[in-house]
């Protein structure tokens, strides 16, 4: 990974600058594969599972394993507003702790806002979910392919280390 190369690069050689560049691939529903469209379906489906009485704000999530199992997940609100979680990490802990040893391939993130409408913009995963998806991608030991949904197009990352550069992981520890 071009990431990882360029902070070993920095590390071994003391640069005091680096740069880093990700790409975000723009498409169309009717540009997606089969298997990235059910996927979006899947996240979609999920906004409509949401517990979100306080935002309104309705997310849902579609994690797609090795072997082709889907598993999605939505927000889940509560009174005591900091114990709600996002969909994002409600539905990748819950498939770590079904499918333990299964790599996951992709996540598919959709919302609908509070007019009840898929967002036109694709929405993004909050920095603590950025931190859960880049531990999951260290479990899997391959990259795990991002899409964002909206009606105005999809969203492509292909590794969640490119949404959450010079991370801490599991190694500083
Ligand atoms: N939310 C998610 O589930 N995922 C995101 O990527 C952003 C925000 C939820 C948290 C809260 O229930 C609602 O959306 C409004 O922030």
């Amino acid at each position: 990974m071009h990431y990882l190369w360029t902070i070993k690069q920095y590390i071994q050689k003391n640069m005091e600058e680096f740069n880093i560049s990700i790409s975000v691939i723009k498409k169309n529903q009717d540009e997606l594969t089969k298997e990235e469209s059910t996927l979006v379906e899947n996240a979609k489906e999920a906004t409509f599972r949401s517990y979100a009485p306080y935002s309104r704000f309705c997310v849902g999530a579609a994690v797609l394993l090795e072997d082709g199992t889907i598993v999605t997940g939505s927000n889940q609100e509560n009174s005591a507003y900091p114990s709600g979680i996002c969909a994002e990490r409600t539905t990748m802990f819950y498939a770590n702790s079904q499918y333990p040893d299964k790599k996951v391939k992709c996540i598919c993130i959709a919302a609908r806002g509070t007019d009840g409408n898929f967002t036109g913009r694709p929405i993004s995963p909050c920095g603590a979910c950025r931190q859960v998806l880049s531990e999951s991608e260290d479990r899997s030991k391959s990259p795990i392919k991002v899409m964002l949904y909206g009606t105005d197009g999809i969203y492509i990352i292909n590794s969640v280390k490119d949404l959450l550069p010079v991370s801490f992981d599991a190694s500083f520890l």
